[in-house]
């Protein structure tokens, strides 16, 4: 089986969690940047796509790669700064699924906490007044504080088991 890891990242989150996912691959299997996405992708029986979320979706390097997905197995992967056990996450990852080629489902999810770039923090208490949901409260700066652990050890060992998870589930159809 062929398979692959692509991942898109800004502040590097996605990426480490891309190579944790790769860690319960067999080895050899590549891991790289979409913005090294292979000519030959079509040529893959399994595609792990990895995503930072931009505002509830799949930031748009990834989306460009994943509307284009129709390869057998596909498996989608993200971070973001929220709990990745909200409803937002879990709109975070539909949203991104939805992006496959018309029919098309993902064969697994998953999705973790990523740190938020302090610069983007910064920036949106300036512009949001307190009290607004982007802007500076005690539970916000909670959040940023509990995203800026992630992901750590524990994310990455679930990552490394939802990959292993993925290639017993597919290998045991075919
Ligand atoms: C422009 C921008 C938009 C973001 N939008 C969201 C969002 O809608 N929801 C969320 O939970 N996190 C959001 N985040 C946080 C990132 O998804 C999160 O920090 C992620 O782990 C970054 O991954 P990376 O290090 O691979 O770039 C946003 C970050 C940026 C820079």
């Amino acid at each position: 089986m062929r398979t692959i890891v692509l991942y898109s990242t800004r502040t590097g989150n996605t990426k480490k969690v891309a190579e944790a996912i790769a860690g319960g691959l067999p080895a050899g299997t590549p891991c790289v940047s979409v913005t090294e996405t292979p000519e030959d992708l079509a040529g893959y029986d399994c595609v792990f796509i990895g995503y930072w979320v931009d505002r509830g979706t799949a930031d748009k390097a990834a989306q460009d790669i994943i509307k284009v997905l129709s390869n057998k197995h596909v498996a989608i992967f993200a971070t973001l700064g929220a709990d990745p056990k909200s409803e937002h996450a879990a709109e975070c990852l539909k949203n991104g699924e939805a992006l496959l080629p018309e029919g098309k489902k993902a064969d697994g999810l998953f999705i973790c906490q990523g740190a938020v770039d302090p610069k983007l923090i910064e920036m949106m208490y300036q512009k949001f007044p307190a009290g607004h949901p982007h802007g500076r409260t005690p539970e916000r700066e909670a959040l940023h504080a509990e995203a800026a652990k992630h992901p750590d050890a524990a994310d990455l060992a679930d990552a490394k088991a939802f990959a292993e998870d993925m290639m017993k589930r597919i290998e045991a159809e075919v």
